[in-house]
């Protein structure tokens, strides 16, 4: 081997870290959409129920806060991430991952009953946890929130 060729494999190899690099970083930042979903249906009862809280600004304001773990216990964005991307500092630990309720083409297609039923009573074999201390007005404004970081 030359010197000449020496060199040209050296610089390769640099540019195929940074191509590796590269890759993986544009693996962290964009969360899939549409996400695949392989989480348990809620019962029948639930799926028919419509959300029963009217929207407005107030209760999103309100469900922010839940959201955030600003109001009541740990919240969702510690695992959902704070944009709700799915994204959150917990993210990475857990397989399935966090739902990214930004992706529209993704909640669009789940009904309201089964979101709240999933807030109230989590997703089995997930870490997905559920949240008996909401109250059932607090888990419909969530519902609200999640659809409204969808668009
Ligand atoms: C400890 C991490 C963690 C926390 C905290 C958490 N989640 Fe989740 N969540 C998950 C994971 C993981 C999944 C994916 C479960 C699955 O694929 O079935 C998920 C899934 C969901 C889903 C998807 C339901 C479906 O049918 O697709 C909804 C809705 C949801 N979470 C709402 C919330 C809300 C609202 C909060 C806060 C009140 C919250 N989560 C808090 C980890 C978490």
């Amino acid at each position: 081997m030359d010197g000449n060729s020496g060199v040209i494999m050296s610089i390769g190899r640099i540019l195929l870290l940074f191509v590796l690099i590269g890759s993986w970083q544009l693996a962290m930042a964009d969360p899939q959409c549409p996400q695949p979903r392989f989480t348990g249906a809620a019962p029948e009862d639930f799926l028919k129920m419509e959300n029963p809280v009217p929207l407005n600004r107030a209760v999103l304001r309100e469900a922010k806060k839940i959201y955030l773990g600003k109001a009541e216990g740990q919240g969702c964005a510690i695992c959902h991430g704070s944009k709700g991307d799915g994204r959150g500092p917990l993210a990475d630990s857990f397989d399935p991952p966090p739902r990214n309720f930004t992706c529209a083409r993704t909640i669009n297609d789940i009904a309201d009953g089964q979101l709240f039923w999933i807030v109230r009573y989590g997703s089995p074999d997930t870490s997905m946890p559920g949240h008996p201390q909401l109250r059932d007005t607090q888990i419909w404004q969530l519902v609200h929130y999640l659809r409204h970081l969808a668009r």
